[in-house]
């Protein structure tokens, strides 16, 4: 890792895979002495003009890993994500050392079960909490929905849920208590339907058993404005609370990167 003179890093870039015309993921070389929570992001990018062009990316790998992986979406013209779709082996991208972020076990409550809802790009934080022994320690249950457009786009998620069994101190952690729920809304697949559709519907109830239930649920929820928007009011209708770092509660959001 060598340190820029504003704070910045450079990072090597290790693997790029892309997994869709408009997703990829890249794993970087671990900063030394980096510590995070599973679920933060930090501010990554390139230098565009001599300037550094960062955006805020989730960190998709849990903390206690070697790999630092970015599952990021390719936008036609997107400031940053047109350059970094084009990231080769060997290339360093820009780093700030500084992880934030609300989708951590830390700003939630205990609880049974916990809820991941994301859309697209917007499960990174959660293929890290997903992985990360603490969340099992906290939950019995961790429940994993993700909506995509279409099959293909699922494939990361399934990946990084399939990795779990490969490995054996994880799997036995994890054991039976994490289900993956990947949803499509435009090309038909095992379950269709955006989930805020599923939880004004019986399409919930009848798939997962019982309603969402502030006094034992506890939900993260990462995508788009419109999904958050939509997310948040369903779940202050049924009595949840938000949380914070500093003020746990019993829901949290974040908005998935978007350009
Ligand atoms: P849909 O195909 O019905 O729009 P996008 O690529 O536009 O970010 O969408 C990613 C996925 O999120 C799509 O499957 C899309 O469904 C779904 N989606 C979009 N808006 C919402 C919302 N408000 N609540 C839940 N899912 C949403």
């Amino acid at each position: 890792m060598q340190k820029e003179s504003d704070g910045l890093h450079r990072l090597e870039v290790l693997k790029v895979k892309h997994w869709t015309s408009s997703t990829f993921s890249f794993l970087c070389v671990r900063p030394a002495n980096f510590r995070f929570r599973s679920g933060e992001f930090v501010m990554i990018g390139l230098e565009s003009d001599n300037k550094p062009l960062l955006r805020a990316y989730s960190i998709a790998s849990p903390n206690w890993h070697e790999e630092f992986e970015f599952y990021s979406i390719k936008v036609e013209n997107g400031p940053l994500t047109s350059k970094l779709q084009c990231l080769n082996e060997g290339d360093n991208i820009l780093f700030r050392n500084k992880p934030v972020g609300t989708l951590v076990n830390d700003a939630l409550l205990r609880g049974k079960r916990l809820f991941l809802f994301s859309t697209g790009t917007g499960i990174a934080p959660f293929t890290s909490v997903i992985r990360d022994p603490e969340t099992y320690e906290k939950f019995d249950e961790v429940i994993l929905f993700q909506t995509c457009r279409h099959k293909n786009e699922l494939e990361y998620g399934k990946s990084i849920v399939e990795s779990i069994s490969k490995d054996e101190i994880l799997s036995e952690i994890v054991n039976d208590k994490l289900r993956f729920i990947p949803t499509t809304t435009r090309e038909p697949s095992q379950y269709t339907g955006r989930i805020t559709s599923w939880l004004k519907s019986k399409r919930f109830v009848e798939e997962i058993g019982s309603d969402l239930d502030p006094s034992e649920d506890r939900a993260m929820i990462c995508g788009s404005n419109a999904m958050l928007n939509e997310f948040k009011e369903i779940c202050l209708e049924k009595g949840f609370k938000e949380g914070s770092n500093s003020s746990p509660g019993q829901f949290v959001i974040e908005k998935a990167f978007v350009d």
